[in-house]
């Protein structure tokens, strides 16, 4: 009942301010007595409140259609806020991202919530929703030898601040070819984590072998708009009205009835209006003419079954025979853990396959943030592992 009352008198305190203007700096506080509000970021002096929260006069932000947007897309609905904990608090939590960017310690959350508005604006605090960093992101090398990378694209920063990669340890080594280097891995997350994207896009973090050569980029990577832009010039587009929901805070590229959205791409100076989203066109070379996302699947698809295959990793194993990934309830891992359960390359670059196979799944967008990068980085894996 206690808990009712408080609510009611949180309620109309709020409409009170509201009615009355806020003044002060720090926002409303609790009850005397009774509790205290806990504000991460403050109140600033002077705001309307009735700019944001009126429905009937939404057209100053929209911020009511904003909300729907994110509700449908992945941050809202993903589920894995409850990675919660001080290490994975700063990426998956909306509390923890803000002590993150505050410089604070990260702390464990039990009552989280996911990356929502005020991990990315600050609206009480700023009076409107200009982000809440846009500063360059160190992007950590997992591979030996190759220096951590600087990503700086513009508003895109602020999405590399999550969709960054996590350290790894060991790294990848590209220079340890002898028979007599060895790898052992004791984790079924060998890999960078799932937030490669920023990698992808600049162009780094894939483990190239000493004996390809690679050829680069593609055109996305030092493209004058994406390095203003970032990330959102694409995933936050407006949809076409009436076509259906993506785009803008869904940062969705797919529609529900599974067409693309593609408002991005045509950016003037960009690609044309008769563009698809399987598209292919510098590095077509590359694939003998595939599409973009055909090409990217077919090969990851023709790398996971190297690596599921006994009788062509166990020519590198040292020790037991075992494939080197398996298939678990949330997609494939590494067949590896810890103790007896390590498992062992030599020599140890070949682990550069698996690597790999990882890095381009798990920036999920097939090949489209980095097409030529992302293909040779699968055509150089499945030709590392057909050597004898
Ligand atoms: C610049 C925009 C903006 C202004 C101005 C603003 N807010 Fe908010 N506020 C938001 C957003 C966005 C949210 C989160 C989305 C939501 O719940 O509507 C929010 C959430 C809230 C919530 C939590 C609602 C819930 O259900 O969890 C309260 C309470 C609140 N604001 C009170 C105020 C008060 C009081 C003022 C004026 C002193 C104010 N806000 C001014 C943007 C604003
Ligand atoms: C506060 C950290 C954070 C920021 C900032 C952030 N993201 Fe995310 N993003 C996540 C997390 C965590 C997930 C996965 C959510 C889950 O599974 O619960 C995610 C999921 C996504 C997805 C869905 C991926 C899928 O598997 O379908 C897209 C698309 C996305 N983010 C794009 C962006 C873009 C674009 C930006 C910048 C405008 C951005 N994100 C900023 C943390 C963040
Ligand atoms: C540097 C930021 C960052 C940190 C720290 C982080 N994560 Fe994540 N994590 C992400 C992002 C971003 C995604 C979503 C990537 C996507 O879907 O594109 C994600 C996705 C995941 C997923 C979902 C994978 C899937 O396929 O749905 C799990 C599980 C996960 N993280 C667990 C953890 C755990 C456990 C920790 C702490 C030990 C942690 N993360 C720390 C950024 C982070
Ligand atoms: C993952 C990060 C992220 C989250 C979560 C997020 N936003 Fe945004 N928001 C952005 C980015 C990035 C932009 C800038 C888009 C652009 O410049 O085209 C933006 C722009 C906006 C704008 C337009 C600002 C202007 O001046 O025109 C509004 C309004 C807004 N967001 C409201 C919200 C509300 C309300 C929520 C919560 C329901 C929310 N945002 C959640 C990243 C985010
Ligand atoms: C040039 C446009 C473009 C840019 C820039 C871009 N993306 Fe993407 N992204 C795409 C396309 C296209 C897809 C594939 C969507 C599909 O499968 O239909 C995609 C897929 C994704 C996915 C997987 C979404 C899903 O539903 O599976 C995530 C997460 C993502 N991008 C995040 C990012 C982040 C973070 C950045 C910035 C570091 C970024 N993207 C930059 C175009 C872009």
């Amino acid at each position: 009942m206690r808990k009712y009352i408080f609510l009611f008198g949180f309620i109309a305190l709020g409409f009170n301010l509201f009615i009355s203007g806020c003044k002060g700096p720090t926002g409303p506080a609790g009850p005397a007595g009774e509790t205290t509000v806990i504000n991460l970021d403050g109140f600033k002096e002077g705001i309307k409140c009735g700019e944001c929260h009126n429905a009937d006069s939404d057209t100053i932000y929209y911020v009511t259609a904003k909300k729907y947007q994110w509700e449908l897309s992945k941050h809202a609905w993903g589920g894995d806020f409850e990675r919660s904990s001080s290490t994975c608090a700063n990426c998956h939590t909306t509390e923890g991202f803000v002590q993150a960017m505050q410089g604070k310690t990260v702390t464990s959350h039990v009552d989280a919530s996911p990356p929502g508005c005020f991990a990315c604006h600050s609206p009480h605090s700023t009076g409107d929703f200009s982000l809440r960093s846009v500063a360059a992101v160190t992007l950590l090398s997992p591979i030996q030898g190759v220096a951590d990378a600087q990503f700086d694209y513009g508003k895109g920063n602020l999405c590399a601040q999550c969709h960054k990669p996590r350290s790894m340890s060991p790294k990848a080594d590209p220079s340890k070819t002898a028979m007599t280097d060895t790898i052992t891995i004791t984790s079924s997350r060998w890999y960078a984590h799932y937030g490669v994207q920023s990698q992808m896009l600049m162009g780094t973090g894939g483990f190239k072998f000493a004996d390809y050569s690679y050829t680069g980029n593609s055109n996305h990577t030092d493209n004058t708009t994406i390095k203003k832009e970032g990330c959102i010039v694409c995933h936050m587009t407006d949809a076409t009205a009436g076509s259906g929901i993506a785009g803008g805070h869904t940062m969705n590229l797919e529609y529900e009835s599974g067409s693309s959205l593609t408002n991005g791409c045509k950016t003037s100076g960009c690609h044309p209006s008769s563009f698809t989203v399987d598209y292919i066109g510098a590095s077509s070379s590359l694939t003998g003419g595939l599409g973009s996302h055909t090409a990217v699947e077919a090969y990851l698809d023709t790398l996971k079954n190297l690596l599921l295959d006994v009788n062509v990793v166990n020519k590198w194993n040292v020790g037991a025979q075992q494939a080197w990934i398996v298939e678990g309830t949330e997609g494939f891992t590494i067949n590896a853990g810890s103790g007896s359960k390590a498992l062992k390359i030599r020599p140890a670059s070949r682990a550069g396959a698996l690597f790999n196979f990882f890095f381009v799944e798990h920036d999920l967008s097939k090949g489209s943030h980095n097409t030529r990068y992302a293909i040779e980085l699968l055509k150089s894996s499945i030709a590392e592992l057909k050597k004898l």
